[in-house]
């Protein structure tokens, strides 16, 4: 897929989240990744409630060891990811910021995370979510109310992004949000945050449009939507990645095959779109496979057991 994107776009990046252990584990999945895919997010390995389980402790041997892999077959590394709130340790949820003394000092304490994280992988990565999901998860225009908002105010994805960029000046700064990649109030809020980040000092690229299908009933993303929201954030001098595509059904029936070509196709054909991602690889390590092991909906991936899905086949034709 890396290769076919690349004659026509040499700089276009078809990436995938990857985890350790199949990484590690499945050759097959090793070995389809490894073709297929010129760019790698760690699925969780790089949030901070995996980087810092306690204040001032750093674990980061899982996020270097997916690092190591992917720098030796030339791969691409995208970052994911700073200030979400889905994905914190608890004593970052729990830092006080009842009064300006503690706000002060818990401002301090998520200052030192910011900068301890990005300088140790500085350099090594190629683009970062320095905000993931800023918006209530109703599907809402206003900022989850979270440690970050309750410490440095409504500006703060600014604050993130400064000192994300004091560290690692080349690094590629995304927002990264979900049910804005088809235009509506969700979206125009989310280009509204990045320009209005950068009005206050911050250093965006552009936004991450996760691209989630969960059913395509009610959430398929056509060509034509996902051509006007990619102009829209082109308009306003933004870049977009794809960043975290899946389609959770229509695997039998085709519909699944042809929603994975469209959103590639369309973020191929669009400057803005700078790059595309699956939010995995093989449906045997699917996210959405519930306690019982059995997938929640139906078949997510490009690959199923090691053998490419029919969407496989339809994105190699985009
Ligand atoms: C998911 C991972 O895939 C799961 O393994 C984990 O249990 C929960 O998080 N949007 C995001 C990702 O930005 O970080 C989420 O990843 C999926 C939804």
């Amino acid at each position: 897929l890396q290769a076919l994107a690349a004659r026509t776009r040499p700089d276009f990046k078809i990436g995938a989240a990857v985890a350790l252990g199949p990484l590690t584990s499945d050759e097959d999945y090793a070995r389809n990744l490894v073709s297929n895919f010129g760019s790698v997010t760690a699925e969780n390995a790089m949030k901070p409630q995996f980087l810092s389980p306690q204040q001032g402790v750093y674990t980061f041997e899982e996020a270097d060891a997916i690092l190591a892999i992917a720098e030796s077959k030339g791969m691409a590394v995208h970052g994911h990811t700073i200030a979400f709130t889905e994905a914190m340790p608890r004593w970052m949820q729990e830092l006080p910021s009842g009064t300006d003394a503690e706000r002060q000092s818990s401002a301090t304490a998520l200052l030192d995370y910011v900068t301890t994280v990005v300088t140790h992988f500085k350099g090594r990565l190629d683009s970062l979510d320095v905000v993931n999901e800023p918006f209530d998860v109703d599907q809402g225009t206003s900022f989850q109310q979270n440690i970050w908002y309750r410490v440095f105010g409504p500006g703060y994805p600014a604050v993130v992004s400064k000192a994300v960029y004091d560290a690692d000046p080349d690094v590629l700064q995304f927002i990264n949000e979900n049910g804005a990649d088809v235009p509506g109030r969700r979206q125009d809020a989310l280009l509204k945050l990045a320009l209005d980040t950068n009005g206050l000092g911050g250093h965006i690229y552009g936004v991450g449009l996760q691209a989630h299908v969960y059913d395509l009933k009610t959430d398929a993303i056509s060509a034509g939507d996902l051509t006007d929201t990619l102009n829209n954030f082109e308009n306003a001098g933004l870049h977009v990645r794809i960043s975290e595509n899946d389609v959770t059904d229509g695997r039998g029936t085709g519909a699944q095959a042809k929603q994975y070509a469209t959103v590639l196709a369309t973020c191929l054909r669009s400057r803005a779109c700078v790059s595309y991602t699956t939010w995995g690889v093989d449906d045997r390590y699917d996210w959405l496979i519930d306690d019982n092991g059995r997938l929640q909906q139906g078949h997510d991936f490009l690959f199923d057991d090691g053998q490419p899905t029919p969407a496989y086949d339809e994105m190699r034709r985009a």
